[in-house]
């Protein structure tokens, strides 16, 4: 290469130069981002001061939000105990004794239909984002994962939690 050649060269060097430290500025802002938005919401969820063991009139956060409730219909209840008894039941029972999460007698008292639906179907969002999953989550200290329920069980779990607090 002589001389006149490498001349014409460093304006392309340059341009590129300049090219590389900007995509560089760009990806290093947006990890800068990420991570503050990460420490945002895990001070949000470590700011747990509701009482799980309260009454909340909290709907959760999730696709459920009204769900009409007629009396309880057995047949339903029956199908929601055998999904229970399938999906749930390595971490909870249904009396007031604590598993692995919390017992569940008398959640249906204590929760709104639409809360306990989305519980069961959006569990991971209901920790981060629900004031009484938030404090559960501090409270138990375990993630409850989804069980792939389809809405349909999810509904008939209710049901089996109405006729379990019924009694
Ligand atoms: C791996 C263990 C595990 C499984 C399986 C599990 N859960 Fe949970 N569940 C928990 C834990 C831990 C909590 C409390 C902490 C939280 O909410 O994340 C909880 C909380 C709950 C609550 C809230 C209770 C309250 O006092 O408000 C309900 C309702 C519930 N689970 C229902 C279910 C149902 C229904 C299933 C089955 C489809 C299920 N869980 C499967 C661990 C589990």
């Amino acid at each position: 290469m002589n001389m006149k050649n490498f001349k014409q060269l460093i304006p392309a060097l340059m341009i590129s130069g300049a090219a590389f430290l900007y995509a560089c500025g760009g990806s290093g802002s947006t990890a800068a981002s990420s991570a503050d938005s990460t420490a945002n919401s895990s001070a949000a969820s470590t700011s747990a001061d509701v009482d799980p063991a309260t009454k909340s009139d909290s709907k959760g956060v999730g696709k459920f939000t009204s769900v009409q409730l007629g009396p309880i219909d057995a047949a339903m209840a029956e199908k929601g105990k055998a999904v229970f008894t399938a999906k749930c039941s390595a971490c909870h029972k249904t009396t007031d004794q604590r598993v692995v999460g919390p017992g569940l007698k008398g959640v249906t008292l204590r929760r709104t239909p639409e809360w306990i639906m989305n519980q069961i179907t959006n569990p991971a969002e209901m920790e981060q984002k629900d004031p009484v999953g938030k404090a559960l989550l501090a409270k138990y200290l375990t993630q409850m994962t989804f069980q792939n329920v389809s809405d349909d069980e999810t509904r008939q779990i209710l049901e089996y939690f109405r006729q379990n607090d019924k009694q």
